[in-house]
C-alpha cells in the first residue's frame, strides 16, 4: 500500500488526477473504474482541465462505474449516470458508448446485476479503480455485511449512507434518497490492477484508520483492500492519520 497525504483537498485531487492521467497517457485504451460522491469531484475537474489544456485524450478510454441507485434513470439529476455526465463525460472526448454504469431503471434486480457482470466480464480486469469510502466503510455501495460480496448485487442502503447522501445531495431530503442501489461487487474491484482510494475531510479519519490499520472484516468492507497488491490511498491531512501513513511502510 502506498499513501499520498496532501495538505488540502485540492492538492489531493490533483495528485489523484495525475495518477489517472499518467495511466491514460501510458495506455490510451485503458479501462478505468470510476466513482461518484463528493470526494472525486475535484479529481474530475482537474482531469477536465488537463483535457482542455490539450494534455489528455480520453478518446480510447473505457470506463465502468461502481454503482447506481435502483429506480433512477440517467436523466434524473441525482443518478450516478447524470453525475458522471455532468462532472466528467460531457466535458472530455470520451466515447459515451464505452462508459458503463449499472442500469438503475432495470426493475428486475437479478437481471440488472447479471447484465452488469456480463459487461464487466467482457471488459476483463480494469487498469485502475477509483474508490471513495463511506462513513461506514463501504466501497461502491458494498455495505457492511457478514461476508464480502463477490459479484454485482442489489443492496439495501444503510441508514447512515442514506443520511450522508441526503446531506450532500437530494437537497438534504432523506425521504428522496432511494433505499436500494446496484453495486459492482468486491470481487471485481479486487481484480483491478491498481486501486486508488481517495478520502478527504475529518469525517473520514476514523473509518480510513479502521480500514487500513484494523482487522480485515466484511463489517468494514474497505478493509479487504489490505489484501490488494497495489493500493494507493490518497487524501488530505484531515482524513489520513499518522497510523495510516505508518501502515504503508
Ligand atoms: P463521498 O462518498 O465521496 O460523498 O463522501 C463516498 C462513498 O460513499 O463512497
Amino acid at each position: 500500500m502506498r499513501v499520498i497525504r496532501k495538505s488540502t483537498y485540492e492538492e489531493a485531487s490533483m495528485a489523484c488526477a495525475e495518477l489517472i492521467a499518467s495511466q491514460i497517457r501510458l495506455k490510451p485504451d485503458c479501462k478505468i473504474g470510476l466513482a461518484t460522491g463528493s470526494t472525486p469531484v475535484g479529481t474530475y475537474k482537474a482531469l477536465v482541465d488537463m483535457y482542455k489544456a490539450g494534455s489528455l485524450d480520453f478518446s480510447k478510454v473505457t470506463s465502468a462505474n461502481l454503482d447506481e441507485y435502483r429506480g433512477l434513470g440517467g436523466d434524473h439529476d441525482q443518478s450516478y449516470r447524470y453525475f458522471m455526465n455532468t462532472n466528467l463525460f460531457d466535458h472530455v472526448n470520451i466515447d459515451k458508448n464505452k462508459t458503463y454504469v449499472p442500469n438503475g431503471l432495470e426493475a428486475d434486480a437479478e437481471k440488472a446485476c447479471t447484465d452488469y457482470d456480463k459487461i464487466l466480464e467482457s471488459l476483463g480486469h480494469l487498469d485502475i479503480q477509483l474508490l471513495g469510502i463511506g462513513g461506514d466503510g463501504h466501497i461502491g455501495f458494498n455495505e457492511p455485511a457478514d461476508a464480502f460480496c463477490v459479484n454485482t448485487q442489489c443492496i439495501d442502503l444503510e441508514e447512515q449512507t442514506i443520511k450522508d447522501n441526503a446531506r450532500l445531495f437530494f437537497n438534504g431530503d432523506m425521504s428522496a434518497v432511494p433505499t436500494q442501489a446496484y453495486t459492482m461487487g468486491i470481487g471485481y474491484i479486487m481484480k483491478s490492477e491498481t486501486v486508488i482510494l481517495m478520502a478527504t475531510g475529518a469525517g473520514k479519519k476514523d473509518i480510513v484508520e479502521k480500514a487500513f490499520c484494523g482487522p480485515v472484516t466484511p463489517y468494514v468492507p474497505a478493509s479487504i483492500l489490505q489484501l490488494h497488491p497495489n493500493v494507493v490511498v490518497i487524501g488530505d491531512e484531515a482524513a489520513i492519520s499518522d497510523a495510516v501513513v505508518a501502515a504503508a511502510k
